[in-house]
């Protein structure tokens, strides 16, 4: 992979002097002006899975008049929250006050009785509710509101993008159209609780945990939701039970080692949700990847889940981005504008494969980040030297230590545009020495590669570990080839500033449009000359010519 010429507007051109006085002005977002204190992730997730344990699924009709429903409902308990949504059928989540709740309305329910088939009687805390009479109820004025679980439509994405102000706006006005809503996150841990009641059956003392993108603050709507299988906390309770001169303990089987033992667990609570475990459907037992998991479909919340466990390190990770997420708030920003991109172009895509995933892409946004001057993150082994004695965290022999108390990490003194920041990242990446250097976010800076693999991305715990290793050359080619473009494509506009329009595809927009991919997947169907290569020389011509491009090219 050959570099482009340097030359997309680096700091001390007019552009860039034009912007710094437009940041002087404060007229840009910069992570520094929320002065809010940040919860730590432990804590949401204490919170969060406190929440979802006094809270219940019901199926409803879809006619059902909302004041009727929680007053029937309130005869258990105060309710504190409660929202609908469709998924198969009208579905809400009622969260009571207290826990006693649940098992007050648990001993009111019964099991259904079925005319041909048989019903198992578990008891979950997914409720269907019937009407005794449908018709008796007066008829409602309105359906009950629904909130919307899904990302907004391209259609409606492009709308929204071509009518915001500003490329910096644009980015913004993505992210908060498809990020996890409040709601969203709260079925994500209900989900997760949901299935720690089955595993429960099982561990008593076991927790099932969200961790990746549902927790790590880079979710998108429609994301799969991962979970964690944490039996750690089952031997602890124990373990300050010894008085006396008798030490119990509990007899276990063992069996030759931990991947077996991750293998034996995961097996029979995938049987279990197969086999009893409410609206989990399209069970697959995945035990021979490199890290064993049960996939399945839950069909009410609409979740696609991968069950794992003794994967404590994933959810290090995810505390670890969720931190880099909260420090500055162009880093979602960045980071959702760039997924967006690479979905649009089927750089990643929801089969597993030889595609960059979007925890890759993550990465490659925060070492990014890490390399500005001044940087906008700080690096991991910065992180680790901010950690006190309560932060140590040794996994399997990994050092995975690092501050945990966000509010102690300095917010960072640069203040570039999100428009400039996504400019420089397709020209940073379009340029890297991928073919030798891995990406590595602990230290923040290029190092050699130490394996062949085309893309290299060391995993910021195991470090032996490289997080793309599936990703292969052509696909890496293909990342380079539109980063390039993309950044050719800002430059160009940059040059000839068309004033935003609801009309017409512009900024960020025109990012997204799938006519760059055909492109370029035309150009080397006819063995043309690659797209990539002519925006190179394109690019040169204009360095020759004193910057003053063709008129004709258009980033085509
Ligand atoms: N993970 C990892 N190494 C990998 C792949 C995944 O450590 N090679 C961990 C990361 O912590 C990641 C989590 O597993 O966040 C879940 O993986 P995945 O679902 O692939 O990524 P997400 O970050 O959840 O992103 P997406 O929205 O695409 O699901
Ligand atoms: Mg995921």
């Amino acid at each position: 992979l050959r570099p482009i010429h340097r030359l997309l507007s680096r700091p001390g051109t007019v552009a860039a002097d034009v912007r710094r006085e437009e940041q002087s002005s404060g007229s840009v977002e910069t992570g520094s002006e929320d002065q809010t204190p940040k919860k730590r992730f432990s804590e949401v997730q204490k919170e969060r899975r406190e929440q979802a344990q006094r809270t219940v699924l019901i199926h409803c009709p879809s006619k059902i008049s909302e004041k009727k429903f929680l007053k029937y409902l309130s005869q258990h308990g105060p309710i504190h929250n409660h929202f609908f949504y469709e998924s198969f059928g009208l579905y809400a989540v009622v969260e009571f006050c207290q826990k006693e709740s649940v098992a007050s309305l648990q001993s009111v329910t019964r099991t259904p009785g079925l005319g041909t088939e048989a019903a198992i009687p578990f008891r979950s805390r997914c409720f269907s509710l019937k009407l005794r009479s449908p018709s008796g109820q007066p008829s409602e004025p309105a359906r009950v509101p629904c909130n919307s679980q899904s990302p907004p439509s391209s259609k409606k994405l492009f709308e929204l993008l071509c009518y915001a102000e500003s490329i910096d706006d644009q980015l913004d006005t993505l992210l908060k159209a498809s990020q996890l809503t409040e709601e969203n996150t709260r079925l994500r841990y209900l989900t997760c609780s949901l299935i720690e009641d089955v595993a429960g059956a099982y561990f008593p003392d076991c927790a099932v945990r969200p961790f990746g993108s549902s927790v790590n603050s880079f979710g998108k709507l429609g994301c799969d939701l991962d979970m964690f299988l944490d039996l750690d906390e089952i031997g602890k309770f124990s373990a300050h039970k010894t008085s006396g001169n008798f030490l119990m303990e509990f007899q276990v089987k063992n069996v030759p080692s931990e991947r077996i033992a991750t293998q034996k667990i995961l097996s029979v609570i995938g049987e279990c949700l197969d086999q009893f475990g409410p609206g989990c459907v399209g069970v697959q037992k995945i035990l021979n990847a490199r890290c064993p998991l049960v996939r399945f479909s839950h069909q009410a919340s609409g979740f696609q889940c991968d069950l794992t466990t003794n994967n404590r390190i994933a959810l290090k990770s995810s505390e670890l981005l969720y931190i880099y997420g909260a420090l500055d708030s162009r880093v979602r920003a960045l980071v959702f504008s760039v997924r967006c991109w690479a979905r649009a172009h089927s750089l990643t895509s929801s089969i597993p494969g030889a595609w960059i995933t979007n925890f890759s892409l993550t990465m490659m946004v925060i070492f990014f980040l890490q390399r500005r001057s001044p940087p906008i993150l700080p690096t991991l082994d910065y992180l680790e030297n901010l950690a006190d004695a309560e932060d140590k965290c040794v996994i399997e022999g990994h050092n995975c230590t690092f501050i945990r108390d966000l509010n102690r990490i300095k917010p960072s003194e640069n203040t570039e545009t999100l428009e400039l920041l996504l400019k420089e990242f397709f020209e940073y990446f379009g340029n890297f020495a991928f073919n030798k250097n891995s990406i590595n976010i602990r230290q923040g800076r290029e190092q050699n590669k130490p394996e062949s693999s085309p893309l290299h991305i060391q995993n910021p715990f195991e470090t032996s570990l490289n997080i793309s290793k599936n990703v292969t050359q052509s696909q890496l080619q293909k990342f380079v080839d539109l980063a390039r473009e993309s950044a050719w494509i800002l430059h160009q506009q940059d040059k000839d500033r068309p004033s935003p329009s609801g009309n017409q595809p512009w900024g960020l927009a025109t990012l997204l449009l799938p006519s760059v991919t055909n492109s370029l997947s035309l150009a080397k169907k006819k063995r043309k000359k690659p797209a990539s290569e002519r925006i190179k020389n394109l690019l040169e011509s204009i360095k020759s010519s004193g910057a003053e491009g063709p008129s004709d090219t258009n980033g085509k």
